[in-house]
């Protein structure tokens, strides 16, 4: 069995963000999404995994290597355009061959992994299987009706009105049969070859698609709200340990880790939170929620419940920030105005001076 990864896409709600990186490299508890995807997929003893990148293929290919780092084999495969998911499973076909894959979209995280999914389709002589959630905005995602026996009998994009509250996951296993599904499909309404009109094909033609009832949470990071929700959610998770240094004047609870190289000075740090490696938090106060990504500098300022990249730093800020995503090298520093909070959305090298 093979892994397929999907990591094009321009990631335009997270702008400014990823105008300048990929969206699935942005760090989730100081871990970029995509290698939580690899590891998924990995745990679930597949290690021969194709990435489909689009434009942001160089960084992609420079982040992620060959895949030694995780015992695994990445072979790339090129979308020249982001046509659609199917269009995507379009263009692994040569790499696939005629092998069963799990496709996961590599912006999404989802608790507890994928190792019994993928037990259940091994096991079985199904077509195809799909990870189905109970979600409350149903027609924000493809939706399936089940019958009573349990098996998929319809499939619908983002529809108006929804069949069911089970939404589709980004995570599906396939057999060769979907080759002929993604192309016999059309594009839909919004010029994409959907995956969800794919497998519909299947269920048409009598194929065995089956759900896989995923009952953990499940965050698709493609929006900033998004992703501070799955930051919070995987910090929750982390084993904490403290390998940085922590002076005698600071508070740091049972739930934080503090990375190699990072220093906590006369300051107070609640967890769950992460605190990169090289990265100073002195006279500071980080609260639950957060991740300090390396080399960044927080210094008489007030932190909740957000991200900060690489080589960032925030200095004397009069207020609290918090919900708040800050991209690389990004200078925050005093102004005499206080507004009682801060809500951003910077993107990497911005400058912020308040007043
Ligand atoms: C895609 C799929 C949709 C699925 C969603 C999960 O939507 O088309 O069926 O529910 O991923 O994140 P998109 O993100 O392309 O709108």
């Amino acid at each position: 069995m093979k892994g397929l990864i999907l990591s094009g896409g321009r990631g335009t709600r997270l702008y400014p963000l990823t105008y300048t990186r990929a969206k699935q490299l942005i760090p989730v508890a100081n871990k970029p999404v995509l290698f939580r995807v690899i590891e998924a997929i990995r745990d679930a003893g597949i290690t021969d995994i194709g990435i489909v990148v689009g434009e942001t293929a160089d960084e992609i290919e420079a982040a992620v290597g060959h895949g030694e780092r995780w015992e695994v084999q990445i072979t790339y495969v090129h979308q020249d355009e982001p046509l659609g998911l199917a269009h995507a499973v379009k263009v692994s076909q040569d790499y696939l061959e005629n092998e069963p894959f799990v496709m996961f979209l590599g912006d999404n995280v989802l608790q507890g992994g994928i190792v019994e999914l993928v037990q259940q389709f091994r096991a079985s002589d199904w077509n195809s299987q799909i990870v189905l959630t109970r979600v409350e905005h149903p027609e924000q995602y493809g939706v399936a009706e089940l019958n009573g026996e349990g098996r998929v009998v319809r499939l619908v994009e983002k529809p108006k009105e929804p069949p069911s509250d089970l939404a589709l996951v980004g995570i599906y296993m396939f057999d060769p049969h979907i080759y002929q599904a993604v192309a016999e499909i059309r594009p839909s309404w919004r010029g994409e070859l959907e995956i969800t009109d794919a497998i519909q094909w299947l269920v048409e033609h009598d194929y065995k698609v089956f759900p896989y009832i995923h009952r953990g949470w499940w965050i698709d990071t493609g929006a900033p709200a998004a992703m501070l929700e799955a930051n919070s959610l995987v910090l929750e998770e982390l084993v904490p340990s403290v390998k940085g240094y922590v002076d005698r004047d600071s508070e740091v609870d049972t739930r934080v880790t503090v990375e190699e190289g990072a220093e906590v000075i006369n300051s107070v740090v609640r967890g769950p939170t992460i605190i990169g490696q090289r990265s100073r938090i002195v006279n500071a106060y980080v609260g639950p929620f957060t991740s300090i990504y390396h080399d960044v500098v927080v210094e008489n300022s007030e932190i909740e419940r957000s991200i900060v990249l690489e080589n960032s730093t925030i200095r004397d800020i009069p207020a609290r920030i918090q919900d708040s995503l800050i991209g690389r090298d990004v200078t925050l520093s005093r102004s005499p105005i206080k507004p009682k909070a801060f809500k951003m959305n910077l993107g990497d090298y911005s400058q912020v001076g308040i007043l």
